[in-house]
């Protein structure tokens, strides 16, 4: 049997975070359960409270989330189901086994209006649906629980969005390339792309560290849309026609923040080690996806 400080759950287990999450604790000698939707709906609380009072793990991490920005817009309360009142249902189960709780959230809790990256004492306010929901979740786990672990990511890519149906913003890239298209893509937006498996490797850093309460960990460059899209190119080796568009041209249902970089400032200074650059990240990415889909 191994010790119970070396047991993790992680639900929301075939997303781009958590086959990560699965595969790097597994390397660090954890026991680990994973979960999918089919095998437990985190917004089912009964389902949720048996299979952690069965597991009896020491840390549970949610990689499980509403992500359909625009979508949410029309069903807002399928994404609070799933954001914030599943967030709820995971840490009333966490508190009655007394295992510690790392959440995933997002940098449009944020509005865009800053001209830095955020750090975690900025003041959120979400633009929709979506972001709200994110928040509230944040809001749930640090009600029930006196310290989760909350981490704030952005644009996350990883090789498990090959098999998911949202997938990520690289594959989205690769496979209008491939159609010969010409690829329009904002250059008025900034974010802090992700690449999931550093972000998994530095989220456990942090709970191993004992680290918790709120923490941003982004891709570690504020970069445009467009500028990423010119980087994925490169590296990828394809030579689309590529043309800057802006918010104004390329409406969406959801409103989104124009800038929502996040500092890694707070997780540098626990002595976390830093992100990888970009175009690193996105080297190992294609990597490891392969000649893929
Ligand atoms: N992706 C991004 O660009 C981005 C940006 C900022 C923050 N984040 C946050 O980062 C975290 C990881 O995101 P990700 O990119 O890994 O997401 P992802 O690839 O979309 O994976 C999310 C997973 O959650 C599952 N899920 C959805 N509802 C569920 C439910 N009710 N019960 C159990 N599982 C459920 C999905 O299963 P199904 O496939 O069956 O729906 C999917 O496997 C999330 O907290 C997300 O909000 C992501």
């Amino acid at each position: 049997m191994p010790q119970r400080e070396k047991k993790a759950v992680v639900f929301g287990c075939r997303g781009q975070l958590g086959v990560e999450l699965v595969r790097e604790l597994a390397a660090r000698g954890y026991s680990v359960q994973g979960f999918d939707r089919s095998a437990v709906d985190i917004t089912a609380a009964p389902g949720v409270e048996r299979t952690l009072a069965r597991e009896d793990p020491a840390a549970v991490f949610n990689a499980a989330a509403y992500n359909q920005v625009d979508v949410a817009e029309t069903e807002p309360l399928a994404a609070f189901q799933a954001n914030a009142v599943a967030v709820r249902n995971l840490a009333m189960a966490c508190r009655q086994i007394d295992a510690a709780l790392i959440h995933f959230s997002t940098d449009y809790v944020f509005d865009g209006a800053s001209t830095r990256p955020y750090v975690e004492t900025d003041t959120p306010h979400p633009l929709g649906a979506y972001a709200v929901s994110k928040l509230a979740g944040e809001l749930f786990a640090q009600a029930y629980l006196e310290d989760p672990l909350i981490i704030r990511t952005s644009g996350v890519f990883g090789p498990g969005g090959l098999k998911t149906a949202r997938g990520n913003f690289v594959e989205l890239m690769l496979r209008l390339a491939r159609n010969g298209q010409t690829v329009r893509v904002v250059e008025d937006h900034v974010a802090s792309p992700t690449y999931a498996p550093a972000l998994a490797a530095r989220a456990i850093d942090l709970y191993e560290r004992d680290e918790r309460g709120l923490f941003h960990i982004g891709g570690g460059a504020a970069i445009s849309w467009f500028d990423y899209a010119r980087i994925i190119f490169r590296v990828a080796g394809l030579n689309p026609e590529l043309k800057p568009t802006n918010e104004r041209e390329y409406r969406t249902a959801a409103r989104r923040p124009k800038y929502s970089a996040l500092s890694n400032a707070k997780m540098e200074s626990a002595g976390i080690e830093p992100m990888p650059p970009l175009e690193e990240a996105v080297r190992q990415y294609l990597a490891a996806r392969g000649a893929g889909a």
